[in-house]
């Protein structure tokens, strides 16, 4: 079939020099080589069972997430005209903070320099239109563990000047303390001062104890982290971003949410509820007022939300929130949710979306053009 422009904003990579630092770790996130097969990915904590062997925790993790062409493959394969890739879950939280700063340069540098190496090759003087071409643009990562939010905010001055660079991922912790932490203002005013779009993602997912602890999580392997704990986790952390009155004081923040925002557009009626009903907070003994600007009016202005949601009860959730089809945008997951079987080319997880979203705009051609690529490319500058 053939597609308008198709952008997928939802893309992972670990670049080779963040597998080889997975490798030398042995605790959460690790990467283990077993004697026989395909080396093992350790990073959501539940994946590091001390009763599974150590040869069969986590997954398997293939040359898909680590090498470009592979991506490029998928990419063809899939109709995908161009990928704004960033580095998976769990990024750079983990590292000691006198690393910081080093690993995020080295990171942001190699992925700039694959995206530029990649678009030279098929576009010398970067003239020719998107579609048809495979380009690659980038989200940022972020040295948060730094000592200081000042080194924080270089990055992101920094990153101006890198030509291929559209934004940031981050995860929910923040500094570590969540994302509705003061000490991110300075964080928060260079990205809008920038207008990077900060592409928000889960990891942490909800303690075993949410879905009943254990051992219950355990006879359901990914099902419960992945299908409630992360879209919970994106859910709790841009809500407590509004209740610390975030889009107050940076009211041009932009904001990608991973996973069609979690559970954010189906439960925004119920929030913005809960907060006229609560009235006012407790900050430091005192009373402080709550948001000044609707949960509504901040999904319209200042969130978009990518089309990671396998089904069309989520699509139309999204579109209903941000009052539109213009926030909206098409991406993957990949090298997450490969094909179910050995040899197979297509991704279900990706046809799966795909038809998600002809069914939900059957008819509305405009509509899945936005969607499918014209949003990705008219925010985030591409063509
Ligand atoms: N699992 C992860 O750990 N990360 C993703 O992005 C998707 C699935
Ligand atoms: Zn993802």
């Amino acid at each position: 079939m053939s597609r308008p422009l198709v952008v997928d904003v939802h893309t992972h990579v670990y670049p080779p020099s963040y597998m080889a630092m997975l490798r030398a770790r042995k605790t959460v996130p690790y990467i283990h080589d077993p004697a026989s097969g395909e080396p093992r990915l350790i990073i959501l904590s539940s994946d590091d069972d001390p009763s599974i062997p150590i040869d069969e925790r986590g997954r398997p993790v293939d040359t898909s997430y680590s090498d470009i062409n592979v991506k490029l493959s998928f990419m063809k394969q899939h109709g995908i005209d161009s990928s704004v890739i960033s580095l998976a879950n769990p990024w750079l939280d983990f590292l000691d903070p006198a690393e910081a700063q080093q690993w995020a340069e080295r990171i942001n540098n190699d992925l700039e320099e694959t995206c530029a190496q990649n678009n030279k090759s098929t576009d010398p003087d970067n003239t020719l239109p998107l579609k048809g071409r495979s380009t690659l643009f980038a989200f940022a990562t972020l040295p948060l563990s730094a000592p200081s939010p000042d080194i924080i905010v270089n990055e992101i001055k920094r990153l101006k000047t890198l030509p291929h660079i559209r934004g940031v991922i981050m995860g929910t912790s923040g500094l570590g303390n969540g994302l509705d932490d003061e000490k991110l203002g300075p964080v928060w005013a260079a990205l809008e001062e920038t207008q990077f779009l900060l592409f928000l993602h889960p990891h942490y997912g909800l303690p075993d104890e949410a879905f009943g602890g254990p051992e219950v999580t355990k006879r359901y392997g990914h099902v419960l982290p992945l299908a409630l704990g992360f879209p919970l986790e994106t859910t709790i952390a841009v809500t407590r971003m509004l209740l610390s009155r975030v889009f107050d004081k940076f009211p041009r923040l932009q904001i990608l949410l991973a996973h069609s925002g979690g559970t954010l557009p189906f439960l925004a009626g119920r929030i913005e509820s809960c907060i006229m009903h609560e009235r006012k907070f407790v900050e430091n003994g005192g009373d402080v007022p709550g948001p000044q600007r609707s949960i509504w009016e901040v999904l319209k202005t200042n969130i978009f939300l990518d089309a990671v949601v396998y089904g069309t009860a989520g699509l139309k959730a999204a579109v209903a929130a941000g009052e539109g089809t213009d926030r909206l945008m098409f991406g993957t997951d990949h090298p997450f949710f490969p094909p179910l079987n050995e040899g197979e080319k297509e991704w279900i997880s990706v046809t799966t979306n795909y038809k998600a979203i002809d069914a939900t705009f059957e008819g509305q051609q405009e509509a899945v053009a936005a969607v499918l690529g014209g949003n990705a490319a008219r925010v985030l500058k591409l063509e």
